[in-house]
């Protein structure tokens, strides 16, 4: 989520780090951070903010040094305020720690540090670890070695860089899930999370795989296990363009999003299920989780694709924590005088947290007294500051204007509020359990989705020069028609509609000719014989039909003109898959059309305006 940089060598290392951030500000842009040692003396600067800042406040102080490593961050723990900025030092100040990631017992490692007399000034899951890595050092092990052991104490994910001032010629890096490369120069080496913050200086690299530790030096390396097992490792020669590498190699930020979706649903996920209970974790909603329980009502509001994870949401909670739920768009709800009290519960889902429709209409609820609670993405948003309590998706940061797998992990959050509800009240442990099971096979079976995007490409190909189309699905897949349909039309400006597909016959099947093609969301479910009768009624029309069926589903190959294979999953979680497919059809007709996917026409990626 956030960039990583670090330095050793012969040169002055702050312009290297400052430019090698300026790369890396697209991974997360709420604080920046250098550690730097310089003489033997260890110095950190830090601010709020873009690195541009970083650079003004460290050019005034006109200093040099030879070894560093500095941090851009996207917060998942604490305020993006210059207190949580890293790097995050020990008590004496002269051990320094950058991370990207997230501490998943950050909690018990903190009460335990403290009871040894370590005192905590940030609101960070990253700040135990200079403190535990310094809890080694202090017994007498090496910088090396306390890492070793500090990680072996850690769980969750990281990419971290350490720099020390009693060791001052090396630095120490290492991961576990969270990316991070060694860049191999003359003279000079570095460390970073994305090869785009060092590819400027050289284009031989090493990959540090999971559960490795690497001992950095200007003129070489040393690479281990946290067990202290060697490992060799090869270097690389990339041959990438830098805008390709910013991008992950992808030719836009919005298919390395859809891409990177398999991750991102996992981070949601990350150290909130607990399957031997049956159900989630859920460390923001534990002030509220009895009110929430014995709500009256359930009301959800949002705008655009969040509105329609929201709709998703609302399936749910009424099947199974058995709440009335109802979806309103933030716009609405905001003006019509609402009826909304003590006794209702009000999720604001939110990518960025900002969407200005959206955090006016939790003002609205507020004042009328109900249990506001936030579901956003980014940490430290207005939406997220505002709300009594809440959840953070962390699907990492989305810069493509079309929302993908901010989607996809709001879907993972509502679920996993639905367990915490459903639990406490009728679902059973053998329920509870099989969804925990199926929602840890999600992001398996996206990775399998994804695979067909060749498939999907030439799909998109047949389609890119019609005028409109319809998505249509029924039950916890009507949502997902809504949402094909806006991805479509935001990005490749074709008029697009979503329906339940029922309702088709109402109005919509007027529009059927054969040059109309009609997306069905069809999986093998309890509903999947009457969608199979709407297939037909298209048919009769001479409609074109791409549908996205279950992988087993033989038979609906002779009913359309294309039909994309997709793993089963229990109804609830289906459209965490069905919306795979309409994504990338939706991208790859946009690309195709020769337009700008990333940045479309009249579009903000945060709407802070009515
Ligand atoms: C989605 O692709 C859109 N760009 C848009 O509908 C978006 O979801 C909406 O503006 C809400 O944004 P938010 O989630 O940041 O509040
Ligand atoms: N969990 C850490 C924090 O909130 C690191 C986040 C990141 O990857 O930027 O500060």
């Amino acid at each position: 989520m956030c960039g990583i940089v670090g330095y050793v060598g012969e040169k002055n290392c702050i312009p290297i780090l400052i430019n090698g951030l300026k790369r890396l500000e697209y991974r997360g842009y709420d604080s920046a951070g250098l550690g730097l040692i310089a003489n033997g003396k260890s110095q950190v600067i830090k601010n709020k903010g873009k690195v541009s800042l970083l650079e003004e406040k460290v050019d005034k102080l006109n200093i040099t040094a030879t070894l560093g490593i500095g941090h851009t961050r996207w917060a998942t723990h604490g305020a993006p305020n210059e207190t949580n900025a890293h790097p995050h030092f020990n008590t004496s100040k002269n051990l320094f720690v950058i991370h990207n990631g997230i501490i998943e017992n950050y909690q018990a490692l903190r009460e335990g540090l403290k009871k040894l007399g370590y005192k905590f000034i940030t609101e960070t899951d990253t700040e135990v670890l200079p403190h535990l890595i310094d809890s080694f050092l202090v017994k007498g092990h090496s910088l090396f070695r306390s890492v070793q052991l500090a990680l072996g104490e850690v769980e969750g994910t990281y990419g971290i860089a350490v720099v020390y001032a009693n060791e001052p010629n090396k630095v120490v890096a290492a991961r576990k899930g969270s990316p991070l490369v060694l860049g191999i120069g003359e003279n000079e080496n570095f460390v970073a999370s994305d090869v785009a913050a060092i590819l400027a200086h050289t284009k031989q690299i090493v990959y540090i795989e999971d559960g490795e530790v690497i001992e950095i030096y200007k003129d070489h390396f040393i690479a281990k296990t946290i067990l202290d097992k060697q490992v060799d490792k090869e270097i690389h020669e990339i041959t990438m363009s830098l805008d390709e590498i910013s991008k992950g190699g992808f030719p836009h930020f919005m298919l390395k999003e859809i891409m990177e979706q398999p991750e991102s649903v996992c981070n949601s996920m990350r150290g909130r299920l607990l399957l031997e209970k049956g159900t989630s974790k859920l460390g923001g909603l534990e002030s509220v989780v009895d009110q929430l329980v014995d709500t009256k009502r359930i009301i959800i509001s949002a705008c655009g694709t969040s509105w329609h994870a929201g709709l998703v949401g609302e399936y749910m909670f009424e099947q199974f924590a058995r709440i009335p739920t109802e979806v309103e768009y933030a716009s609405e709800f905001r003006y019509r005088n609402p009826i909304v009290g003590k006794d209702d519960t009000i999720f604001f889902i939110s990518q960025s947290g900002e969407t200005a429709d959206t955090l006016a209409a939790m003002h609205e609820a507020k004042i009328r007294g109900a249990l506001v609670l936030g579901i956003c993405n980014v940490v430290g948003s207005s939406i997220a500051r505002e709300s009594i309590a809440g959840v953070y998706t962390h699907a990492g940061p989305e810069i493509g204007v079309a929302s993908t797998k901010a989607f996809t992990s709001q879907l993972v959050v509502l679920a996993l509020i639905t367990l915490l509800i459903a639990r406490r009240k009728d679902m059973s442990l053998v329920d509870g359990k099989t969804i925990v099971e199926e929602l840890q096979k999600i992001p398996e079976k996206i990775s399998t989705i994804l695979k067909l995007n060749d498939q999907i490409e030439k799909i998109a190909e047949e389609f890119k020069d019609v005028k409109n189309f319809l998505y249509l699905g029924r039950g916890y897949n009507f949502p997902v028609a809504l949402e094909g349909a806006l991805k479509l039309k935001e990005i490749s400006y074709i008029h697009a509609e979503g329906y339940p597909a029922a309702e088709m016959k109402h109005g919509p099947i007027a529009l059927i000719d054969d040059n109309m093609p009609v997306v069905f969301i069809a999986p093998k479910d309890s509903t999947y014989e009457k969608i199979v009768s709407n297939i037909e009624e298209i048919k009769a029309r001479n409609g074109r039909i791409i549908a996205i069926a279950s992988e087993n589903d033989d038979k609906i190959d002779s009913l359309v003109d294309y039909s994309i294979k997709i793993p089963d999953t229990i109804r609830m979680l289906m459209p965490l898959l069905t919306v795979i497919p309409l994504q990338l059809l939706a991208y790859h007709i946009a690309v195709k059309k020769g337009l700008n996917v990333d940045q479309p026409r009249n579009l903000a990626k945060s709407v802070t305006v009515e």
